[in-house]
């Protein structure tokens, strides 16, 4: 099985995102590490750890990260996903416990124990934990398999100023660092998540489940989504994280081009911008794989058909 590290900030997307992975025989989950986005972080890694339970899977290593982005002060958004980062569901507190130790020396020290080229890294929040550990230890980078992220916004535009995507805004400098890291990169950008609407039928999957999971999962997207239907009269809410755990199953599932991406880290209208060199206008190194596009019939059946077995 591929060995992952999902770097989150639950939020229900990625919920189903954690729960995608878990219930997934080709991935392995080596840990999960939790990061202050959504919600704060004390927040984020409880919220993971009730995720994992809900899964069946307490043996999962759950480690806290940074709560604050590298160099600014924290943006949260409970306006998507409530006080709690995941309202909707009734879930229990946790009994499994916080694993010790920060988690950006997990993501160091797995790194440097497993085969190199081993490990691909899921970041699903705000990229200061990645950053922090490539920071620590730069000589991580050439061991890293692949970087597979949910974060930007190109010809979408942003979802948390005009100009920027929600991850990327909150710790530019932190993205900034993983862009020029010289590590593989796969960008799942608001472009494709945005494809990806939770519409009635699709939670209808869930709820025709009959199980715990099952039901959560339609508490979690029916709380998630009423965001977007309210705002926008959008048909459903986009599902973004679960995103990076399909590609890894079913990369056919997404479309897209290497191609330079720069993140803006100065200007006060444009902060935490994703640029891309889509016509190949500059000699900038192309650093990431940026998908346009994705089959999300395809995504929504994998989701259903794999979290329909836990
Ligand atoms: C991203 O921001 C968060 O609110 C979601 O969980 C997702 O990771 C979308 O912009
Ligand atoms: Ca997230």
């Amino acid at each position: 099985a591929r060995k992952i590290i999902i770097d989150t900030d639950p939020g229900q997307d990625d919920a189903l995102a954690i729960l995608l992975a878990l219930a997934s025989p080709e991935l392995e989950v080596v840990g999960i590490t939790a990061v202050a986005g959504n919600v704060p972080l004390a927040l984020t890694e409880k919220n993971a750890r009730k995720i994992c339970e809900l899964a069946g899977r307490p043996e999962t290593r759950v480690y806290a990260g940074a709560s604050q982005p590298l160099m600014r002060k924290l943006v949260t958004a409970e306006h998507v996903h409530g006080r709690t980062g995941l309202d909707g569901p009734d879930l229990p507190e946790p009994q499994m416990k916080l694993q010790p130790g920060h988690a950006a020396d997990f993501i160091v020290e797995t790194i440097m124990r497993e085969e190199a080229g081993s490990i691909t890294l899921c970041p699903i929040g705000p990229l200061t934990n990645i950053a922090q550990a490539l920071i620590r230890t730069p000589e991580i980078a050439p061991r890293i398999r692949e970087i597979v992220l949910m974060g930007g916004g190109f010809f979408e535009g942003g979802n948390i100023t005009p100009a920027a995507e929600f991850n990327i805004y909150v710790d530019p400098e932190a993205a900034k660092i993983v862009f020029a890291s010289g590590i593989p990169v796969v960008v799942m950008p608001l472009d494709v998540t945005h494809r990806a609407l939770t519409r009635a039928d699709r939670i209808d999957r869930f709820r025709a489940m009959g199980t715990k999971v099952g039901d959560a999962c339609v508490a979690l997207l029916e709380f998630f989504e009423r965001f977007d239907e309210e705002k926008y009269g959008s048909d459903g809410g986009p599902l973004h994280d679960p995103n990076v755990i399909a590609y890894l199953l079913k990369p056919k599932l997404y479309s897209g081009r290497y191609c330079n991406v720069e993140v803006e880290t100065q200007s006060e209208l444009t902060l935490g911008m994703t640029v891309i060199d889509w016509w190949g206008v500059t000699d900038r190194p192309k650093n990431a794989l940026v998908m346009r596009d994705v089959d999300h019939d395809g995504f929504f059946e994998l989701l259903a058909e794999r979290i329909g077995k836990l």
